[in-house]
């Protein structure tokens, strides 16, 4: 395992290594890795010559100063994580945030369309020009062939295949399936904030995305809706933020529901503070 925590010595790394017709797989994360991660780093390992996986909480995808803050920092267990999992053949770029900006720690402006205006958009204003500034500078630094991305940030998969067609990007990127724990809940590294109750009590934000997705065939969008508000209005350890259901290609809320299309659930909580995202295929 190589760790580097510049660009300059990663490229050098890199370079030295990567013989013609060999592949880079890379897996961004912001680190505090859980069995998802895992399961990224696995794929890009069997799919590539090479995997880098990047660990560094992005500032400026954070509009909340507090969650920024708060974010779990565990490089230590991180790396150790991936040496148990893969020992050779892993790299890990871990760069400050003046190496990896260029000193100059502000986001870019983006033109997403319609995707960045929806859901994370909308609550997060600057969120996805803060995943895109710093996706930008990464596969800079990288040069991946492939990039892994899970798909409990579904949105934020649909923003990166924006940003590779707006900038040009020579990459593959792959969305993965949404890793779970036992009882249902979307492993996430915010997850390691919460208490063993409300991980517990968690369970019934999937389990709510399954009953919608039961409904789908005979309700309304409407009424799915209203079922879920209904639902964490009982609930009071959950504070609902959205519940959506959204075109597949666009991110649109839907009303009224075209057989000929594909949907997804998503939804955004807060439980002691935390704050929970997860989505489920419809149809
Ligand atoms: O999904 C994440 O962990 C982050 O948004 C990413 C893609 C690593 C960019 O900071």
């Amino acid at each position: 395992m190589h760790i580097f925590n510049t660009k300059e010595t990663l490229q050098q790394h890199l370079k030295s290594c990567l013989k013609k017709n060999e592949s880079i797989g890379f897996v961004p994360t912001m680190g505090a890795l859980h069995i998802g991660h895992i399961s990224l780093v696995s794929q890009s390992f069997k799919e590539n010559s090479y995997t880098v996986v990047s660990i560094f909480v992005n500032p400026t995808q954070f509009n909340n100063e507090e969650d920024l803050i708060n974010y779990p920092r565990t490089l230590d267990i991180d790396v150790a994580l991936l040496k148990a999992h893969f020992n050779s053949n892993i790299v890990v770029f871990a760069p400050s945030p003046e190496n990896l900006y260029n000193r100059k720690i502000v986001s870019m402006n983006f033109n997403f369309g319609i995707i960045e205006h929806q859901m994370e958009g909308k609550y997060r204003p600057g969120h996805f020009n803060g995943v895109g500034t710093v996706l930008t500078h990464l596969f800079n630094a990288v040069k991946p062939t492939r990039a892994y991305f899970g798909e409990k940030d579904f949105q934020q998969l649909q923003i990166v295949k924006k940003l590779v067609d707006l900038k040009n990007f020579n990459i593959e990127i792959i969305g993965c399936e949404i890793f779970r724990e036992i009882n249902g809940l979307a492993y996430s590294s915010r997850n390691q904030r919460l208490s063993n109750t409300a991980k517990k009590t968690a369970s019934i934000i999937f389990q709510t995305l399954k009953n919608c997705k039961e409904m789908f065939g005979t309700k309304n969008a409407l009424e799915v809706t209203d079922y879920v508000t209904s639902i964490f209005k009982k609930k009071e350890a959950f504070t609902l933020e959205y519940f959506e259901i959204a075109d597949t290609l666009n991110l649109e809320t839907v009303t009224k529901i075209n057989p000929k299309k594909k949907y997804r659930a998503f939804i955004a909580v807060f439980i002691e503070e935390v704050r929970l995202i997860d989505n489920i295929a419809l149809n």
